[in-house]
């Protein structure tokens, strides 16, 4: 392939010590199929399957940093040990397919005690409880409750932050022993970073809310922790929901004001999604039209010089290459499409003619170079003669 043509989206990008082979970034995905917040062969096939199937950087599902941060009790962590050597099988993995894997470090705060995404994260009640699976009280910023349902969550005293900060900073360094090489704050979509970020959610007198500079202080503790027990040389993202969404109050300006400051700490990326907390305001859901968050990433880029990822229905390959050629983002995340093809970069690869066969493990690859080499070029409905036997041949009409 001439390089002087290479698309942007397979281009390699170097983040601190760390060299990605494209820009196709899988999107943080909770499974809701841990076993005491470790991992199952479940994550191991479908991790896996994005990284043979060509992408830059595999993101793992959302990983609590304490079991009380989890959203449901088949939620992932990152509190002991055995989580971590757990994760490394599949890490290992992800780096043999020639990916970095990547992981979201996060804490759910008042969403704590739900059903998963199929049941559109009902609260645990008291059928539960008798089952096995008590509800149990989220920390938040204010003792508002997530939603109808949900109990009113523990507002959190200095000793609670403390508490939950130091959480970030061992589960931070047990990402490095589980072997990944990216790691991404959830400070985005209702959960504890965004509750103090959002006054639908922060309704504190003290250093942690009332101003703009009061509600980032949590956000920013955590990133400086965060920051300080992840290895210099390994990146570190924070991702943010740009604007509450539906209801809400926090706004474009105001990330724009936090990405200053994430940037003035070192973080080097934001990846800009949106939505979580419904409040009562006019704000309106973000319209899901194609791209719909690529205009947050492209002005949080613009206005502050940090790099940022866009998300949200970016689906087609040239699609993806118009997002970094017009310089609204560094990185090109998916979710939901990848669900559909989890080959989607190197079929991406193929259509921008940017060597989809390196992408490939090399004994798939092997074989696929070699059927090229073999193909005779065929109209259908033409003729072929295929040999019968030593001194026999047919012809057959060619479909
Ligand atoms: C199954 C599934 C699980 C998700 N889990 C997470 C998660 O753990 N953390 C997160 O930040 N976003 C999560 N998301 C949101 C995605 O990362 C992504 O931002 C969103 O789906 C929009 O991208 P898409 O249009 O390419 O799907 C999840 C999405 C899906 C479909």
């Amino acid at each position: 392939m001439n390089s002087a043509a290479a698309p942007l989206l397979f281009t390699p990008i170097t983040l601190r010590g760390v060299t990605v082979r494209n820009r196709v970034v899988v999107s943080p995905m909770c499974q809701y199929v841990s076993v005491d917040g470790g991992p199952t062969d479940w994550q191991f096939v479908h991790f896996g399957r994005y990284a043979m199937g060509g992408a830059g950087i595999v993101f793992g599902e959302e990983t609590a940093v304490e079991a009380r941060g989890r959203k449901t009790y088949h939620c992932a962590g990152l509190w002991n040990d055995y989580q971590a050597r757990a994760y490394r099988r599949i890490t290992d993995f992800i780096k043999e397919m020639g990916a970095v894997p990547a992981i979201q470090l996060g804490h759910c705060g008042r969403n704590a005690g739900s059903h998963g995404a199929m049941e559109e994260w009902r609260a645990l009640d008291e059928r539960d409880a008798r089952a096995g699976m008590p509800p149990w009280r989220g920390l938040a910023p204010s003792p508002l409750p997530a939603r109808r349902g949900f109990p009113v969550p523990i507002e959190m005293d200095h000793d609670d932050i403390r508490h939950v900060l130091a959480a970030f900073r061992d589960a931070a360094r047990r990402a490095t022993d589980a072997g990944y090489d990216i790691s991404e704050i959830h400070g985005a979509h209702g959960y504890l970073i965004h509750q103090f970020l959002s006054p639908v959610s922060n309704r504190r007198t003290d250093a942690y809310g009332g101003s703009r500079e009061n509600r980032m202080r949590f956000a920013l503790e955590v990133a400086e922790t965060v920051r300080a027990a992840w290895p210099q040389d390994r990146p570190l993202f924070f991702r943010v929901s740009a604007v509450d969404g539906k209801g809400g109050l926090w706004g474009l300006d105001d990330t724009v004001a936090l990405a200053h400051e994430l940037r003035a700490r070192d973080i080097d990326l934001v990846d800009c999604s949106s939505g979580g907390i419904s409040g009562e305001s006019d704000m309106a859901l973000v319209p899901r039209v194609p791209g719909y968050q690529v205009p947050y990433a492209s002005r949080v880029r613009r206005e502050t010089g940090i790099m940022t990822m866009a998300v949200g229905l970016i689906t087609e390959p040239a699609q993806a290459e118009s997002v970094l050629q017009e310089g609204h983002a560094d990185l090109v995340a998916m979710a939901r499409e990848l669900m559909i093809h989890a080959d989607w970069p190197l079929r991406a690869a193929k259509e921008l003619q940017a060597g989809h066969y390196d992408l490939m493990a090399p004994s798939i690859a092997h074989r696929l170079r070699r059927r090229d080499e073999q193909a005779v070029a065929h109209a259908p409905g033409s003729t072929v003669e295929i040999p019968i036997s030593a001194d026999r041949r047919e012809t057959y009409r060619w479909q």
